[in-house]
């Protein structure tokens, strides 16, 4: 296991390049299951969960090919395996995104039930729900989602939460489904239309992706086909807060600033000037103190959950005070405890937080918690005084593509080291 060294040094200068989105490869990867034969994905992040990924892609019987150029071919035509096993359900909930492709292109799937995690319960039984009323048959046995069905037909899902993945999964599922199916209260986050894109590509009939109502007109099959992953958001997210936290002038490149316009605001209200064009966002703070925000997460198109520990560190070290509201995940403020041990002025009550800004962190020796806690240490550490150690640093490795090299390229002291 490593550990991360880093030392505050002063204001974060340069460029930095955003990768493939985590949370769009994922369903992508999985939906290159409901294919009669390979499809080519690129921009794909060398991130932990894609390699997960592949390992269960692998176990089912696909052929994968790597390029260096960041490009993943995936022929699924040798599937002879419909299981996705405890032991890598465990390392990335994420596996549940097999259930819905498997049951739709080959009528049965084992998949191990996620169960809880660092940041909430987090339970799938809209996915379930949502497959059963496309006619699947669904057991739940010794842990496992154990689905038959023959040919899915289409129906109307009201889904009562917005779930990004419960969307996903029943949007691949409905492709392949006889008629149409209606996804109301549907997730609009730019990953689920990234899936749709690439699902279109492959022939599917869909329309409403980034709406809350998606309307599937399902196919007989749906033939491989190339696809780019959408750049990642909360990777941009990231580093523009890490810009403004440090005060500094960071231009990031690669992305696509309309997925974030709530988060871009938020920078704004903070005090930073922001200069943007169609892949390219540039944030300034002009050497001044971040002003405090006050921010409510709630599914897209408003306030990110995946970025509220990065805003709670930027308010941490902002002039005035702030409150944040997470209402999205009962259990999303591991990194608060953390913050506070660097001097962070906080307190928590029920899903919301209260800070009252100070001039300076100090570091010390934190732990990562969950991917974005951890990303939001890793800020936290940037402000801060002397030297900060964050252990546990897969669950960075989960989620952010060299996140030590490009914060370095930034001007960041930060080391990455085996922690013994
Ligand atoms: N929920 C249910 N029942 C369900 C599904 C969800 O009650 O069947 C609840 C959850 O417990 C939660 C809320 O609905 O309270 C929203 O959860 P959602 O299903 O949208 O989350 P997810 O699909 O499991 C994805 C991302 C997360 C991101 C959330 C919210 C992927 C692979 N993961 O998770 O990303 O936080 O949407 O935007 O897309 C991360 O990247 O760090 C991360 C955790």
């Amino acid at each position: 296991m490593d550990k991360l060294l880093i030392t505050g040094n002063g204001p974060l200068q340069g460029d930095v390049r955003i990768s493939g989105a985590k949370n769009a490869v994922l369903p992508i990867l999985a939906a290159t299951l409901l294919a009669n034969n390979a499809s080519t994905i690129s921009n794909v992040p060398h991130l932990n969960d894609v390699t997960t990924t592949m390992a269960l892609l692998g176990r089912l019987g696909c052929q994968l090919t790597m390029t260096d150029n960041m490009q993943v071919e995936v022929d699924p035509s040798s599937i002879n395996d419909y299981t996705a096993a405890y032991e890598l359900v465990r390392t990335m909930r994420a596996s549940i995104l097999v259930l819905g492709p498997l049951v739709a292109r080959y009528g049965q799937a084992q998949v191990s039930l996620p169960g809880g995690c660092a940041i909430g319960a987090r339970p799938v039984n809209l996915h379930i729900d949502g497959l059963r009323a496309l006619g699947a048959d669904i057991r739940i046995e010794d842990g496992y989602i154990r689905a038959r069905a023959g040919r899915l037909k289409g129906a109307r899902l009201a889904l009562d939460t917005v779930t990004v993945t419960g969307t996903e999964n029943l949007l691949m599922a409905a492709t392949l489904a006889r008629g149409e199916t209606v996804i109301e209260n549907a997730a609009r986050e730019p990953e689920v239309v990234d899936l749709a894109r690439y699902l279109t590509r492959m022939g599917a009939q869909i329309s409403g992706a980034g709406t809350g109502t998606i309307h599937v007109q399902g196919v007989d099959e749906l033939q491989g086909a190339p696809h780019r992953v959408v750049p990642d958001r909360i990777e941009t997210g990231t580093f523009l807060v890490a810009a403004a936290a440090t005060r500094g002038k960071v231009r990031v490149l690669d992305t696509v600033p309309e997925n974030l316009t709530v988060v871009l605001d938020k920078l704004r209200e903070s005090g930073a000037s922001l200069t943007q064009g169609e892949d390219w966002v540039e944030l300034d703070m002009n050497g001044e103190r971040p002003r405090a925000v006050n921010i409510t997460t709630a599914p897209f198109p408003d306030f990110p959950t995946d970025m509220q520990a990065q805003f709670c560190v930027l308010n941490a070290v902002a002039e005035g005070k702030s409150r944040i509201v997470e209402t999205v995940f009962e259990n999303r403020f591991m990194h608060i405890s953390e913050l506070m041990r660097m001097g962070a002025a906080m307190d928590i009550d029920g899903n919301t937080v209260t800070v009252n800004g100070v001039s300076r962190l100090k570091g010390a020796p934190v732990m990562a918690t969950d991917l974005r806690a951890s990303a939001s240490l890793i800020v936290a550490a940037l402000v801060a005084d002397g030297e900060t150690t964050v252990r546990r640093v897969y669950h960075i490795d989960r989620g952010y593509e060299r996140i030590e090299e490009k914060f370095r390229q930034l001007g960041a002291q930060i080391e990455r080291e085996p922690d013994n």
